[in-house]
């Protein structure tokens, strides 16, 4: 016991004098950078990707602050760096950029408010003045001076690098990694900045794919199944359970997807996405009364049956219809790569395309039948699986 005291104050030794090590090489990464323009700046946070750096002096007094943002690039690329006011995303910033203008070899800074590519120079809402921008040892710094909207010190900060133009003008980047990654929160007043972590990237892909999946795949192939299989006398009772089965995974899947997505929601506090959740909370209570109104199905030559369909049938398409809007929402607010939004779309297409063939086959059967029925074909959705035109009208 007696010689274990001593050991153990050497071993908190080395490790504060560890901690300390790493704590000031960590600082080292901005602090020690000089810049160019006069003056020194008070605060630096190394924002983690695409190895960049801000560095600034907030104004109490005037809510001003002197910014420097610096990034490694080639002559031939450019950087560029911006708040947000609305969103914790690409869509949207108010953006400083700079790259070398080929023909003249300098660089001039210029605002845009970034919503498609390429980024031409355009007014933003946060006040830029002394703006400047400048090129060596193949870093990029720009310099400017911000108004900050109402004094609020805490804004949402995205940056970018890349070498993709598209007629003079940056137009993409890498839609992997950092490049993807090259957002976050930060705060002018104390210096305090948090990265979009791998961690809420990937919570938030999860919550995209569990929702795509369920809410924009499945359901609408149950209601397919549901719509054109009960047309044949051989898929009966087939249809009815592959529906229900359908339906049922989609909602258990989707229900997963939706906790994932107030999860998400309740954990971003600064951001607020209210047509989206909104959507969500209202597909989430038509979904479960589908669910429940199974239920509470009348038999098929119950007089009520017809009104209970018109329900069903009206829910059913709402919370299709509401679930592909909400995709697309989702896509705007997630803004993963062009081809997941096109895989999506071309999956829609693609059932579309099914829906149609089998509308019109369906039809062609149904009257086939009806016209060697006869009279039997107007008895009408009470009628159920048993008559072909009945169903037609039924789903
Ligand atoms: C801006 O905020 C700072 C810190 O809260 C405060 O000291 C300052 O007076 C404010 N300035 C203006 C112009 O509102
Ligand atoms: C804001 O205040 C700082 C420091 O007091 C000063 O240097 C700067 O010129 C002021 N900016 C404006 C736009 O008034
Ligand atoms: C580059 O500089 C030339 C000469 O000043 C100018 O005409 C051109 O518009 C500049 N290009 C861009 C993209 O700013």
């Amino acid at each position: 016991m007696a010689a274990a005291a001593p050991a153990m104050a050497r071993a908190l030794l080395l490790c504060l004098v560890a901690a300390s090590l790493a704590l000031s090489s960590s600082a080292q990464s901005c602090t020690t950078l000089t810049f160019s323009r006069s003056g020194d700046f008070a605060l630096c946070s190394s924002l983690q990707r695409l190895s960049s750096t801000l560095h600034w002096t907030y104004h109490p007094s005037n809510g001003t602050v002197d910014i420097a943002f610096r990034a490694p690039q080639s002559n031939t690329g450019w950087v560029a760096w911006g708040i947000n006011p609305q969103a914790l995303r690409m869509t949207g910033t108010q953006a400083l950029v700079a790259f070398v203008n080929g023909s003249t070899g300098r660089v001039a800074p210029y605002t845009t408010s970034v919503t498609v590519a390429p980024l031409q120079p355009s007014s933003i809402t946060i006040p830029a003045t002394n703006l400047q921008g400048d090129f060596s040892g193949g870093f990029y710094t720009i310099y400017a001076t911000l108004q900050l909207t109402n004094n609020e010190t805490r804004v949402n900060q995205v940056w970018q690098s890349s070498t993709a133009f598209s007629g003079g003008f940056p137009a993409g980047h890498a839609t992997t990694g950092e490049n993807v990654q090259s957002l976050g929160t930060l705060d002018f007043l104390s210096g305090e900045s948090t990265a979009a972590t791998n961690n809420i990237i990937r919570r938030r892909n999860r919550h995209g794919v569990l929702n795509a999946v369920s809410w924009g795949v499945l359901m609408p192939m149950g209601a397919i199944i549901a719509r054109y299989l009960r047309v044949f006398k051989s898929a009966d009772p087939a249809w009815f359970y592959l529906h229900v089965g359908c339906q049922c995974s989609a909602y258990i899947v989707g229900v997963a997807g939706w906790g994932t997505g107030l999860k998400l929601g309740s954990d971003s506090v600064d951001i607020k996405h209210n047509l989206h959740r909104n959507i969500g909370i209202t597909l989430f209570c038509l979904a479960t009364l589908q669910v429940f109104a199974l239920l509470l199905r009348p038999n098929k030559d119950h007089k009520y049956r017809i009104f209970w369909n018109v329900y069903h049938w009206s829910v059913g398409y709402a919370v299709i219809i509401l679930s592909i809007v909400n995709i697309f929402e989702g896509f705007d607010i997630l803004e993963p790569a062009k081809k997941w939004k096109r895989i999506y779309v071309g999956i829609l297409i693609a059932l579309g395309a099914v829906a149609l063939v089998l509308e019109v086959f369906t039809w062609g059967v149904v009257l086939r039948r009806r016209s060697r029925g006869g009279e039997k074909s107007h008895h009408g959705a009470a009628n159920g699986a048993a008559n072909g035109y009945g169903d037609r009208q039924a789903v």
